[in-house]
Order: C-alpha cells, then sequence, then structure tokens
C-alpha cells in the first residue's frame, strides 16, 4: 500500500476518533445515526482523572513518564521491549477505556493469586508479565522506574475507585461461548472483510514516517505465544467490544469468536518459557481446548522453532 493510500486510511481512522470524541462529550447513545453500536462496557460511569489533572510535582512527573510509556514504550522503556507494540493498542484510550482492561481498575485489584504463576501478584509483578508477554520484551526488574513510573499512571487513573472490588468495565466484557465452534475459514473472511484494512491482510499492520499507525496482529513484531491475547477466549472479548476500531459491537459474537480464533492461528514469537519441546511447552501452559499453540494449521505445527520467530527480541542497540 503506498504511503498515501495509508495516509487516508489514517485519516479516516482519525476522523472516526473525532467522531467518538465529539459524541461522547454529548450524549454518544442518542444518535440513532451513529455507527458506533457501544457494548454497556463502555457505558460505565467512572470516569478517570485527565492530563490536566496530573499535579506539577515529582509525584506528577512520574504519572507522566507512566503515561508517556504506556503510548510508547519503544522510546521510554526501550530496553524492556522486543517488538511494535504499544501499550495503549490492547488499552484503547491510554489505559481509560471501559472494557478495554483499563489501568483503573486494574491498579485496585492487586495484590492478586494469578493462577498463570501460581502465586499471589503484587501490581508491579503484573507489570513485568506485561513485558514479557506481550511485549516480547525483557522483566523490568522490581522497583524500576519504568514500573514505579507505569505503577503511578495507574494509581493515578483510579483515583476514587473502591480497593478490593472489581470495578465495573474491568477487564473485557465476557462473550457468551460461541454457538458453533470458533472457525478458522470463518475467521478468514470476517478479517478480509472487516480488520485487514488497517493491520493489512498479512496482519503485519501498517506504518507510516517509522510510526506505526495500526499495530501487527501477528509476525515477529507481535506479541508472544505466552501472551493474553493469544487466549482465544480473550481475544474474541477485547475484539467483539472494542474492534473494528470505534465500532466495538459491530461484529457478532460468533464473529468475533471466529476471527479471534484465526489471528491466534498465525505464526508469532516463541512462548519464553518454550522448554525446547512444543507439546510438552503446550502441557504446561497451554493446555485449553483452544489454544492453537502445538496445533497444525496450513501444514506447520505452531509454536515449531522451524517457523517461530523468538521470543524477547530486544535489539542491542536499546540500553
Ligand atoms: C497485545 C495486547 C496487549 C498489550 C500490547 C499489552 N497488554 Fe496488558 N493485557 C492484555 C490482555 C489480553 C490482558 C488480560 C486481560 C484479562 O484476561 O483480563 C492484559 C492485562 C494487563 C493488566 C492486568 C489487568 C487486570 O485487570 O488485571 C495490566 C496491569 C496490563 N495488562 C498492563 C499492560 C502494560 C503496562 C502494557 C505495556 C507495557 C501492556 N499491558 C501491554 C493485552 C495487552
Ligand atoms: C479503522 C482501522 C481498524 C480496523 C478496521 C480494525 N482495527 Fe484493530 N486496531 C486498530 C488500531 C489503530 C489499534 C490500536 C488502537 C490504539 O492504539 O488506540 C488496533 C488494535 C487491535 C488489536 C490489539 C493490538 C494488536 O496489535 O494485537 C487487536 C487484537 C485488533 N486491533 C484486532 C482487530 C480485528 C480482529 C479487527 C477486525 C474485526 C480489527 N482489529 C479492525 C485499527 C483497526
Amino acid at each position: 500500500m503506498t504511503n498515501r493510500i495509508l495516509l487516508s486510511v489514517g485519516l479516516l481512522a482519525a476522523g472516526i476518533v473525532g467522531g467518538v470524541v465529539i459524541a461522547s462529550t454529548t450524549a454518544l447513545h442518542v444518535s440513532p445515526s451513529f455507527p458506533y453500536v457501544s457494548t454497556t462496557a463502555h457505558q460505565f460511569a467512572f470516569k478517570p482523572r485527565t492530563d490536566d489533572q496530573i499535579p506539577k510535582t515529582p509525584f506528577g512527573d512520574m504519572v507522566r513518564l507512566g503515561e508517556n510509556i504506556f503510548r510508547d514504550p519503544q522510546t521510554y522503556a526501550a530496553k524492556y521491549v522486543g517488538n511494535d507494540l504499544h501499550c495503549t493498542n490492547c488499552h484503547l484510550q491510554a489505559g481509560r477505556l471501559a472494557g478495554a482492561s483499563p489501568m483503573w481498575a486494574a491498579y485496585t485489584a492487586y495484590p492478586a493469586y494469578r493462577s498463570k504463576n501460581g502465586h499471589v501478584n503484587s501490581y508491579q509483578e503484573r507489570l513485568q508479565g506485561c513485558f514479557r508477554y506481550s511485549m516480547n520484551g525483557k522483566v523490568p526488574p522490581l522497583g524500576d522506574p519504568v514500573l514505579v513510573a507505569l505503577e503511578s499512571y495507574s494509581y493515578f487513573l483510579a483515583k476514587g475507585l473502591p480497593v478490593g472490588e472489581d470495578a465495573p468495565g474491568k477487564g473485557f466484557p465476557a462473550l457468551a461461548k460461541p454457538a458453533e465452534p470458533p472457525d478458522y475459514k470463518r475467521g478468514g473472511e470476517v478479517y478480509a472483510r472487516a480488520c485487514a484494512s488497517c493491520h493489512a491482510a498479512d496482519g503485519q499492520g501498517q506504518s507510516s514516517a517509522n510510526k506505526v499507525a495500526f499495530p501487527p496482529l501477528w509476525g515477529a513484531r507481535s506479541y508472544n505465544w505466552g501472551a493474553g491475547m493469544t487466549n482465544v477466549k480473550s481475544a474474541a472479548a477485547f475484539i467483539r467490544a472494542n474492534m473494528p476500531l470505534n465500532l466495538g459491537g459491530s461484529l457478532s459474537e460468533q464473529e468475533a469468536w471466529d476471527v479471534a480464533l484465526y489471528i491466534d492461528s498465525q505464526v508469532r514469537p516463541q512462548d519464553p518459557r518454550f522448554d525446547g519441546d512444543v507439546q510438552s511447552t503446550r502441557k504446561k501452559y497451554q493446555n485449553t481446548p483452544m489454544s492453537m499453540y502445538g496445533q497444525t494449521v496450513n501444514g506447520a505445527v505452531l509454536g515449531d522453532p522451524a517457523v517461530t520467530p523468538p521470543s524477547g527480541t530486544v535489539p542491542a542497540t536499546a540500553n
């Protein structure tokens, strides 16, 4: 795609974003002609604080650094990042949007037990997992300014929420089980129709002037096989509530399941917990009926080192 076409797609997306911003300051759901089909997740009343409320103090500086990392970790946390994604690509509106796993709801939910690692995790430890898996990077040590900044930013957003209760809008709105088992072929059709214009037919996303305009959904520059988004259920829930961008709720539930399975049937960086054997790694860490890791798709075993980029590929120049 040429830069010119790419730019017009970008402007189109920006226009939609503008539409939502304007509409939401009035009342999103009163305009029947507005294309946005709101899911209940987006209607929760909690309003996280805005940038102009960040205090001009040393604490405020940390909050601002946290938001900068969240929006652009390649610049502000380069030595821990091994792909092209930003936190805000999945936690939309810089971690403020309900139903897109917002940081205010996350903050008040820790410390918490996680079955993923079998113990109670502090908030900083939860953040470490994001770097290891979603960012395909390296884990910042506890107490590292990168983690302190992200924690400060989340704390700032969460002001006014009760601690220890699941805030409405936390995570992604749950999806009912699909009527029919998710299907790769149907998912490919949804992808071509509703996703490829932005994320590209090959799933690698699109960049303009070295800036990622539309993030990669698979391939070496996307999240790895240990990431939460490789859970088809989580991906389906995220997609149904939030994609196509600003048209959340427009896919049917079945379409969301199908396209999530399609995305999670593609090549992506190795699970950093890989023990040298795909089936044994699947058994230890991915053993759910819907996980595609270790399954054969288009003649290749997903996770097979022969077709799988390595995990944790932080560039040597990032120090
Ligand atoms: C590829 C998408 C993606 C990217 C990029 C990503 N995350 Fe996440 N994140 C997820 C998913 C999926 C979950 C799990 C949501 C669930 O299952 O409830 C999650 C969960 C979290 C949670 C816990 C939320 C909760 O309610 O318990 C935090 C905190 C978090 N991410 C922070 C970050 C930070 C900080 C970054 C950037 C360094 C980041 N994430 C990058 C997809 C992503
Ligand atoms: C109008 C352009 C557009 C369309 C169409 C679109 N997306 Fe996205 N998508 C985006 C943008 C932009 C982001 C990052 C959002 C941000 O940073 O605020 C994103 C983020 C994502 C993410 C999380 C980040 C990542 O790289 O994994 C997933 C998953 C995703 N989209 C899936 C889909 C699916 C599935 C469809 C089709 C049903 C779709 N998108 C359609 C623009 C689009």
